[in-house]
Parts: C-alpha cells; structure tokens; sequence
C-alpha cells in the first residue's frame, strides 16, 4: 500500500448500491460509515437520519452502545499509567466514612490492574456472602475483561436518577449497590460472561477515583486530545452539538405479519423511539458520538509503535494502549464465526485474526441505534458504522464492514464468510421467540400438561426483589390471545426438539405454535430497559416468561425466563421464582409477594 494513494471505496456507485440494499432488507432508515486506510479517513451517510427526509451523512450522531467500553477501559489505563492515583494497601472493615485518597499515604500503593475493586469502592461493591473471596479480590482488570462470573443482569439496572445535578453519579452508584443482591453464575476469572454491570461499576469507581463525571475526564483525557468534539456521554450535551442526532427507530414485523402480501410503503413500518438518557449507561454504553470522530479514535489506537517517540506526551502512551489491547479472557466457540479462531477478550475490546491479520472490534446496541468497529492495526486499517435502529443496524453495520474488509483484502467472493446469512438466522429465531418459548424453555414437561393450582386471579399481585425490584403481575385483558380449550401441547413428543413447529416468525400466521398464549404480564417501565414480562402456563407452577423491551417492541431485543409460583401452606402464591437466560442462564431470583 503507498501512504494514503488507496482509492476511497466509499465513493463507488457499486458500494452505494450495496449499502442501500443492505439498509432495505434489514429496514434500517439510514447508516453512516467511515474507513481508516493509512493516512486516509473517508466517510459517507447513506439513507435517512430522521424521517421524512434528513439524510444521514458523515456527522451525523448516534448512539453508539457498548462501543463506549474501549474508552472507558482506556481512561483506566490512563489513570494507572498516570502513577498519581494510590490506594490504602489495607481495607479497614469499619471505613465508612474516611475516603481511600484520605488515607495514610505510609500504607498506600499505586493503583494499578491488579487492585481490588474493593480497595476503591468500600462500601458500595458488597457482594452476596457466598462470594466472600470475589468480592475482596475482584479487580478492575476482570470487570473490564468480563471475567468475574457475573452475568449482565441487565433487567435489574435502574432507570437513571431524574435529579440532573447528581446526575452519572447516583445512577452507577446505586447500580454497583445492587451487586449485593445479585448472583453470580460462575467462578471469578474462568469464563468470559459479558457483563454491563461491571463497567457501571468501573465507571463508579473512575468518578471515585477522580471526583469527576466520567465524561468530563473522557473529554480531558482523550475526546479533546483527539479532537473529538462530536462525542458525548450525556443526552443533553448530544443535543445541543452543531451535529445532528439522528432518530431511533424499529420496524413493526407484526405490523408486516397482519398485512402479509400487502403492498406497503416504503417508510410505514418505521417507528420512532424517544431518546434515551444515558445516566446508568455510562462507562457500559453511554456514547453518542458520530463516525469521523471514531475514525480519530481508531487513528490512536493504531498509532505505530515508534510514532510515540516523536511526542511528548502521546494521547495514548504505548505501555497504556498495550494494556488495552492486551487479550485477557478466552471467548465461547462461536465467536469464531468467520474469523481464524475464536476471539479473545482484551479491555473493551474483542481481538483475533482473519486470513493472519491482528484484528481488534466491538459492537455496540442501545435501545434504536447499532454501531460497529474493527481495526487491524498491522494494516493500519479499520472501518467504523452506525445506524439507527437496534440490532439490525449491527447487521448492516457487519455486513457493509467485511464487504470493505474483504475487498481490500481482497479475498475471493466465493471464499467471503456468509454474515448477512448469520444475521438471517438470528433474526428468524428471535422473531419466533414467542412461539418457541415453551418447547425451548421446558422440552422435558409434563405431557399433558398439570393444571396450576389456583385460579388465575391469584397468581395477580406484586414480587419484590431487593435488586430486580418490583414485578407487578397482572392478567392480560384480551381475551383473543387466551388459550382455547385443548389447543395446547398438541403432539410435542417428549425428546424431540420442537424446532420446526413454530413455524420460522416470518410466516404471517399471527399465532402459529404449540401451547396456549399469554396469560399474565408484568409491565416494568422503572427501569434503564425498561421490558415487558408475558407469561405463558406450561404445566403446575410454571410458567415460560417471554421478555420484550417496552420502547422497542418487536421482539429483536427479546430473552426468555422460566418462572415458578410458589404457594405457601395457607394455599396462598407467596413467592414468584424467576431464572432469566440473556446468553445463558442469569441465576435463579427469588422475589417475595408484597402485595
Ligand atoms: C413495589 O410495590 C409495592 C407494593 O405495591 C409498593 O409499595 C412499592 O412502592 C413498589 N416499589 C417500587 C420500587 O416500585
């Protein structure tokens, strides 16, 4: 490659074409999309921003989820090399109230990977009794590396404080104050189980440390460096940034369903998701940003090794950004996908080889918005995309990057891995979720089915639990979607697996599928996803729980739960248990009737 002479692939007609494409079939309205080529950025927008018609274009904003946890695992790096930052060597059992920098610098040691997240939050990182020796020894290096045996737990996240004064401070506080309540599913430092928490709990610890929003020191130490003045961790500042923040959406597939073979406009299936605050995201998620200031930032962390010695004070000395990009923790098989091998885990980032090249990438999803990042710092190449819808935009996102990658590579069509059939299959199965549950959830149930023991009315009433909070149960009025009598459980044989009976969710029958429908519902908006519970019974006590986010409800960002009704020796429902699987199971939570 001669310095900066590649053509600019983004201007050819035949990538438009492909990007237009791509956008259509995933109905996502519009993507943008920048390239790093040695000194070469380009970027380009391609579709709508905001409907009816604002374009998007190379500044555009938006949310860029968890692509935000490379930044936030760098300010780490960036406070240890630093060396101002130290931590009493000791924990003292009774130390409310005295501050770690207040103490006795005599028995005080420079923070660094290996210091307990303990040392630094005291009193606000509890963990459950049982997790005795992960609670004193857990660092930040295994928050940042998700390797603490804690699952995501997501639906026991907050909604972020309304108060703005205290505002990203409370919010990744009272998060990291939840732990105590909460369980975890592995052993500390043997698995990699991705964990948003974790990076609340970093970020609490970052503010902590330096009595500064995190994203006034993100803007001190590397978004004004770098002259990223596009980027924000808070709604309001995106707001008033000369750039524009494009619109959320989601298409309605339901919508598509209850009209099957209908001509629609092209736009119709749209809807518009208000803007999240950004609060509890924070260090986990909480970016907006647009993709030219990503192009810099990939630009830094792509630096040569010796670019640093014509310096003086590099944005990101090299002993900070070996750390990052350092792998930590080794990722399940199927991360494979089309890369060489499965990938690592290194600070915010995911790292492998493809065809022998080093490649670093993370995605990022909020509630309406998807962002994608690779780079192969051998190369000096990297390529960047957000769009506005969620999880369809990491699939356009996917595509139009290896199909940069690829070609520049140049590698062979016939030899490309298929990633658009990948995202295909994701799509068809969390589409038929709902119809899927049961037989997913429960393949060995009674056949037929035990009745529940007490009439419907009863299971109705509020669950508490100390960190998942309130589930307030209900029954679900509509009467069309209750199970006629003997409809359920036809012909599920026990010991087959049920996979094509539910029909593959495009089908536009609107209930297709084993087993009776919903019954009962939770509604819980209190909190930073806020979700839809949908109970379905499946035999006894128990239930298949299908989840759907409130905003955003068409059933991509869906997880399922089993849940148990326990009734009490006065014949009364006393307890509702609940083991919520978001990439595999999150433990079982236990919540109490409290009316
Ligand atoms: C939970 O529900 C109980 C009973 O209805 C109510 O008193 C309490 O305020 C609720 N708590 C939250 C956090 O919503």
């Amino acid at each position: 490659m001669e310095e900066g002479k590649e053509a600019n692939p983004l201007a050819d007609e035949g990538f438009r074409a492909f990007a237009l494409e791509a956008l259509r079939r995933w109905h996502v309205p519009g993507v943008a999309v920048a390239v790093v080529d040695g000194e070469s950025t380009w970027a380009e927008g391609y579709g709508i921003a905001t409907f009816p018609s604002t374009p998007v274009t190379s500044s555009t904003l938006f949310y860029t989820g968890s692509t935000t946890k490379a930044f936030t695992a760098a300010i780490v790096s960036l406070l240890i090399a630093s060396g101002k930052y130290s931590i009493p060597s000791f924990s003292s059992s009774t130390s409310s109230s005295s501050s770690p920098s207040s103490s006795s610098p005599a028995f005080s040691t420079p923070l660094d990977w290996q210091t307990p997240i303990a040392r630094l939050l005291g009193d606000d990182f509890v963990l459950m009794g049982e997790y005795e020796w992960a609670n004193a020894h857990l660092t930040l290096e295994d928050a940042l590396s998700h390797r603490t045996g804690f699952p995501r737990h997501d639906k026991a996240l907050p909604k972020p404080s309304s108060s703005s004064s205290s505002a990203g401070f409370d919010g990744v506080r009272e998060v990291t104050r939840r732990l105590r309540f909460l369980p975890a599913t592995a052993e500390p430092r043997v698995r990699w189980r991705y964990c948003n928490l974790m990076f609340m709990v970093v970020s609490h610890a970052i503010q902590t440390l330096t009595g500064e929003w995190l994203g006034a020191t993100m803007r001190r130490l590397l978004w004004a460096p770098l002259g990223m003045h596009a980027t924000f961790l808070r709604l309001e500042d995106a707001l008033r940034a000369r750039e524009q923040l494009a619109a959320g959406y989601y298409w309605d597939y339901q919508r598509q369903r209850s009209h099957p073979g209908e001509q629609q406009e092209e736009n119709e299936g749209f809807v518009e998701v208000p803007f999240a605050d950004l609060d509890v995201a924070s260090g986990a998620g909480g970016i907006i940003s647009n993709v030219l200031d990503y192009a810099q930032w990939l630009r830094c962390l792509m630096r040569e090794e010796d670019e640093d010695e014509d310096e003086d004070a590099p944005v990101l000395p090299r002993e900070a950004r070996r750390q990052l990009l350092t792998a930590r923790t080794v990722m399940p098989p199927e991360s494979r996908a089309g890369f060489d091998a499965p990938l690592a885990y290194a600070l915010g980032w995911n790292f492998g080889t493809y065809r022998g090249h080093r490649v670093f990438t993370h995605g990022g999803g909020m509630d309406a918005y998807g962002a994608e990042v690779y780079f192969f710092p051998d190369l000096g190449y990297g390529v960047v995309t957000m769009a506005n819808t969620a999880l369809t935009s990491n699939f356009v996102g996917v595509e139009l990057a290896w199909k940069l990658i690829d070609d520049r590579l140049g590698v062979p069509e016939g030899e490309r891995f298929d990633w658009a059939g990948r995202s295909q299959k994701m799509l068809e199965r969390k589409l038929a979720e709902p119809e899927t549950a049961v037989q997913e959830l429960y393949p060995d149930r009674a056949d037929p089915p035990l009745p529940r023991q007490l009439p419907l009315e009863d299971y109705v009433g509020t669950y508490f639990h100390p960190a998942y909070r309130n589930v307030t149960i209900e029954l679900i009025a509509d009467p069309t979607r209750h199970p006629s009598p003997g409809a359920d459980e036809h012909a599920t044989g026990m010991g087959t697996n049920g996979k094509t009976e539910g029909g593959n969710g495009m089908s536009p029958s609107p209930r297709p599928g084993p087993g009776p429908g919903p019954e009962l519902k939770a509604v819980r908006s209190d909190f930073e996803w806020p979700t839809v519970f949908e109970f379905r019974h499946v035999s006894g006590e128990f239930w298949a729980v299908v989840i759907d986010l409130l905003k955003v409800p068409n059933r991509l960002n869906g997880q399922l739960a089993r849940a148990e009704f326990k009734i009490g020796v006065r014949g009364r429902v006393e307890a509702l248990e609940m083991e919520f699987l978001e990439e595999g199971s999150e433990g079982v939570i236990a919540f109490q009737r409290v009316a």
